[in-house]
């Protein structure tokens, strides 16, 4: 069975659809067989395609992620996928309440996987300029790869 990871955020347009697309992305290059997802856990926008600015951030490093549609974090995808890994500590707090106690799935903040940036946020940017989409996707990349290097040593993450 392939290793499978569900991104999580608030909205499902930013920071949880970017992640999304820079870990398939990375993935594919190096040739790892990894199912990869995203979910919010608001509604505004369930069934919309990623911010426009996030799509385009992406698209500068040649990842097209509009394919996407923002949906519902729900009961059974802590059953659906092994890990589940909020983009911040607010997101990681709804995910603790929502999470089954009989559920398989590891709960995670994202910046845990990534030396040195342990408990901090991947900051929100949906206030923010297209300057903040850009730093969001930088990061998110970075922890990608940071991700990404820890299942390839066949650590449980
Ligand atoms: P995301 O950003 O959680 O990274 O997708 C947000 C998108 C929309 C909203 C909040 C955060 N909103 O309040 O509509």
């Amino acid at each position: 069975m392939p290793h499978s990871i569900l991104f999580v955020c608030l909205g499902n347009i930013c920071r949880s659809p970017m992640a999304e697309g820079a870990m398939r992305h990375v993935s594919e290059q190096r040739g790892m067989d990894i199912v990869v997802d995203s979910a919010g856990t608001g509604s505004w926008h369930v069934g919309d395609a990623p911010d426009r600015r996030a799509r385009a951030a992406a698209l500068a490093s040649g990842v097209d992620i509009s394919g996407q549609q923002a949906r519902l974090i729900a009961a059974q995808d802590f059953d659906r996928f092994d890990q589940v890994i909020a983009m911040d500590r607010s997101v990681f707090g709804d995910l603790a309440s929502l999470r089954p106690g009989t559920a398989t799935a590891a709960l995670s903040l994202f910046f845990d996987h990534v030396a040195g940036r342990e408990g901090q946020d991947v900051a929100d940017p949906y206030y923010g300029e297209e300057a903040d989409f850009a730093a969001s996707w930088a990061e998110i990349m970075a922890g990608a790869v940071a991700l990404l290097e820890r299942l390839g040593r066949g650590s449980a993450l």
